[in-house]
């Protein structure tokens, strides 16, 4: 079995975890005002910095340089999608929640190891190729919003995404590990997805208190 197909079934349990998560039932159901959607955009900006920043310092890496591509940088789209939905200070309005800071304490703590980087890298980023794109068009049913601002993270300028995710899945099947890193990369992608689940789970508790 390629890596990729051994690290999406290792994982899926914990992407079920993830799916199931309350804040994103709320919000795919239409419960949640703007303002509590932007939350989790402000969380994203500052996971993505953290994330894309991993990326750059790589660019010319032997091995993670493979899963280094500038056009999936998602600072400006997040920059737009926070601007439409708080307006001009959104910068003065938002902040990393703990669990944020922990996530992007991880990622910056595994930014030295190809398989750490990768690892956050794929739980993210094939998210938003995958499930992403349906929650943005949920979001657009919702809320109304069209490209340009308030769901651009979610818009990609890579072309075909299937073919997009092909690739990236053949870049994992063309990495050359043993049995123990790969091993290593699906702990930490399991617990990539526990920090990407805490991080709804604030959001969930930050909307319950606000409803
Ligand atoms: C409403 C929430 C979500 C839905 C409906 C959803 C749905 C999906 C679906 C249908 C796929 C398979 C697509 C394919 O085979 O090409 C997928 C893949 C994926 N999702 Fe999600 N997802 C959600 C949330 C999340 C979250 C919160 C994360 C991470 C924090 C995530 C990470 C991933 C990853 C990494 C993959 C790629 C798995 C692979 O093929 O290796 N998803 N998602």
């Amino acid at each position: 079995m390629g890596f990729s197909e051994v690290l999406r079934a290792a994982t899926w349990s914990d992407h079920e975890s993830a799916e199931d998560d309350g804040y994103l039932k709320s919000l795919m159901a239409g419960r949640l005002s703007r303002e509590a959607y932007g939350e989790m955009v402000a969380q994203h900006y500052f996971a993505y910095l953290a994330l894309d920043g991993a990326s750059k310092a790589l660019a010319g890496h032997p091995v993670a340089g493979a899963f280094v591509f500038p056009e999936l940088y998602r600072e400006q789209a997040l920059i737009r999608d926070l601007t439409t939905i708080f307006g001009p200070g959104w910068s003065d309005r938002i902040q990393p929640s703990k669990p944020t800071r922990t996530l992007v304490a991880r990622i910056d703590q595994v930014a030295d190891w190809p398989g750490g980087y990768i690892a956050h890298h794929y739980t993210r980023y094939l998210g938003d190729l995958s499930g992403g794109q349906f929650i943005r068009m949920e979001l657009q049913k919702i809320y109304g919003y069209e490209r340009g601002g308030g769901v651009d993270f979610y818009y990609f300028d890579i072309g075909s995404l299937p073919r997009f995710k092909d690739e990236y899945r053949r870049r994992l099947d063309a990495l050359d590990l043993d049995e123990a890193e790969r091993q290593r990369i699906i702990r930490e992608t399991k617990l990539a997805y526990q920090l990407n689940t805490e991080v709804l789970g604030d959001l969930g508790r930050l909307a319950r208190a606000a409803a």
